[in-house]
């Protein structure tokens, strides 16, 4: 995969969120790194863990809140994820309903670990089906 100089950029600074991870109970770490259209800021998150393991938050919804604060509802333009794995991780359910929620669909999601970015996934084919939206080529007629 050839990657543009935004992305690695993007990369630098989701690498550098993930060294602040405070998960010292899953030792999971996670950084994230967004862009939205029109904007050159990159936006970061990591995961926070807490005692109560509920109150957890993941490293992409902590860059979404954060790009949110900072500019209000954008269209976003693509994610970085960085997991401490040897195979990079893709974002879990509840972060991509909540991607779903500031695109379209269409998004880019590179998956990374501390080598680089591995793999490019979209979001319409990790979560085709947001909650919400209603498949109307498949509505059942009530005669
Ligand atoms: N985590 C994320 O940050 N992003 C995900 O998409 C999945 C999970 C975090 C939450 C928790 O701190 C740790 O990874 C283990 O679940």
């Amino acid at each position: 995969m050839i990657l543009n100089e935004t992305i690695i950029e993007a990369y630098e600074k989701g690498l550098k969120a993930q060294s602040y991870s405070y998960s010292p109970y899953s030792n999971f770490k996670v950084g994230a790194a967004l862009k939205v259209k029109g904007h050159d800021e990159i936006f970061v998150g990591c995961n926070v863990e807490n005692a109560s393991y509920g109150a957890t938050i993941c490293a992409e919804r902590n860059a979404v809140w954060s790009s949110v604060a900072k500019l209000g509802k954008q269209e976003l333009e693509f994610l970085i994820v960085i997991t401490n794995t040897a195979d990079p991780s893709i974002p879990c359910a509840l972060c991509l309903q909540v991607l779903s929620e500031f695109n379209d669909g269409d998004l880019p999601i590179y998956l990374a670990n501390q080598d680089g970015v591995k793999n490019l996934v979209y979001l319409n084919e990790l979560l085709p089906r947001p909650f919400s939206s209603i498949p109307k080529e498949r509505e059942v007629k009530n005669e």
